[in-house]
């Protein structure tokens, strides 16, 4: 067969829904599959019709990305009729979750695997393109699954990636499916691991991000190994200028973390801390594993240690019992805490989570109200905090140029936009702020820093 081009749809929605993207490891896996289609041949490609290969990357965590995928099915219908030799698979979580529900509404889905055996995908594809259905849906995790990170990713930005250093979830909070589709906490051997970032950097990738559902779990499982040593551990590797993590868990992030955060210079001054809700008698029907008061504290030892640094984090409004008293405590969080993004969504019941039952205590337009009144509240306090940069000169590495601009990232995750020379694009650059916006900040080249 010839190999031509294979074609990617990452749904969408799940926690960041505003930058149309899956979780950053769904975003990641997609990334790994399209350097291992890659390796066999195919180029990846913008038009369906030319298309060998689709595959639909999907994420479950609410019902909204569910239902995109499901209601997209109809539209694969129709290009596998114009495009009768393409194979088109479903993965990831909702995959995981729900794939031979899928094959039943869609029997004319090629290919269906989960998240443990992404690493099959070349077994699968022969197996599809034979004219057999590929189906691999394991419960238990394949302990080949690490074969996945041999592969090289394929990326928008050529000087930020990811790196994945845990896999799974050991917290089960009683809202959230990513246990069922992800499984148990499995932390990366800390070798490979500085073996992908050397790979990455000999690549010309300047900032490492370590991902995973958890990442201040890392290590547990390995017993050897804390979190804060994997970031010495990968600050070590010359050329790695820049250094972040996502997701962090509150009940996890101690202070010997904090202290190689504010410790380490590549380590930026930028942490996604994800609150969930302000009351404490939620945070317990949660089971998040701590109070609002102690969620506070590991606030201000952050920003005692890392006094600019940028905060952002998740909630859920309207979790089952969660009265306005209760939603008001979440409000004064937002307030307290000054975070320069929030990620605030609905509570959305998954199948098979404890809290799936519960009865909800508001109607769905109270809170849809809820919701408005907090997004709107942090709008202006992210406003207020990017005025503070005008004027100021920040650190800024230089990703992309876009309409003519160059546009980078500061150490604390800003987006700024600024004219230069296209050589300057990969550098860290200093740019004095003239005009801070909503969503981004202007600039003016200071002075190139090395
Ligand atoms: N591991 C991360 C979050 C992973 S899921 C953490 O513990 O913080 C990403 C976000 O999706 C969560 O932080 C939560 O805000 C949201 N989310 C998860 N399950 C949800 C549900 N059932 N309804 C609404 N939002 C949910
Ligand atoms: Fe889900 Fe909680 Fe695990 Fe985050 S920590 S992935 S919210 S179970
Ligand atoms: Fe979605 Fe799975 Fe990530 S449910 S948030 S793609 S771990």
């Amino acid at each position: 067969m010839t190999a031509s081009g294979f074609l990617f749809f990452t749904f969408l929605n799940s926690p960041r829904a505003d930058r149309t993207f899956g979780c950053q490891m769904n975003i990641n896996d997609s990334q790994k599959m399209a350097g291992m289609l890659k390796s066999m041949g195919y180029e990846p490609t913008s038009d369906w019709q030319e298309a060998d290969v689709i595959l639909v990357n999907t994420c479950s965590v609410r019902e909204k990305p569910d239902q995109k995928v499901l209601s997209a099915l109809g539209e694969f219908k129709k290009v596998k009729n114009k495009n009768p030799d393409a194979v088109i698979g479903v993965c990831g979580c909702l995959a995981q979750r729900a794939g031979y529900e899928i094959l039943q509404k869609a029997p004319f889905i090629d290919m269906v695997f989960g998240t443990t055996n992404i690493h099959h995908l070349p077994k699968l594809l022969e197996e599809a393109q034979a004219g057999n259905k590929a189906v691999e849906i394991i419960e238990e995790i394949d302990e080949n699954e690490t074969e996945l990170d041999k592969y090289p990713t394929i990326r928008d930005n050529k000087y930020t990636a990811y790196v994945t250093i845990i896999r799974g979830c050991d917290k089960n909070c009683t809202y959230c499916i990513v246990p069922i589709t992800r499984g148990k906490e499995r932390s990366r051997r800390i070798g490979e691991i500085i073996q992908e970032v050397q790979y990455l950097v000999e690549d010309g990738v300047k900032e490492i991000h370590l991902i995973g559902q958890n990442v201040t779990a890392y290590g547990k499982d390995l017993g050897d190994v804390k979190f804060w040593e994997l970031l010495y551990a990968v600050a070590n590797v010359e050329g790695v200028e820049r250094i972040r993590f996502t997701t962090g868990h509150p009940r996890d992030l101690t202070e010997d973390i904090i202290k190689a955060m504010a410790d380490i210079p590549q380590v930026c001054e930028a942490l996604h801390l994800p609150i969930q809700a302000g009351s404490d008698k939620i945070l317990e029907a949660m089971d998040r594993g701590y109070t609002q008061k102690e969620y506070l504290e590991k606030i201000e030892l952050l920003k005692k240690y890392m006094p600019d640094i940028a905060l952002s984090t998740d909630i859920i409004v309207g979790f089952p019992g969660e009265t306005y008293e209760d939603y008001l405590e979440t409000v004064k969080v937002v307030k307290e805490v000054e975070y320069d993004q929030i990620f605030a969504f609905k509570y959305s019941p998954r199948p098979g989570t404890p809290a799936e039952k519960l009865p909800m205590t508001e109607d769905p337009k109270t809170l849809s109200k809820w919701l408005n009144d907090l997004i709107n509240m942090q709008k202006d306090i992210a406003f207020k905090k990017n005025l503070a940069y005008e004027g100021k000169i920040v650190e800024v590495l230089v990703e992309e140029e876009k309409d003519g601009k160059l546009v980078g990232r500061t150490r604390t995750n800003k987006l700024v936009h600024f004219e230069g020379e296209h050589n300057l694009l990969g550098e860290i650059v200093n740019v004095e702020i003239t005009k801070a916006n909503r969503f981004s900040l202007e600039g003016k080249l200071a002075q190139v820093i090395a």
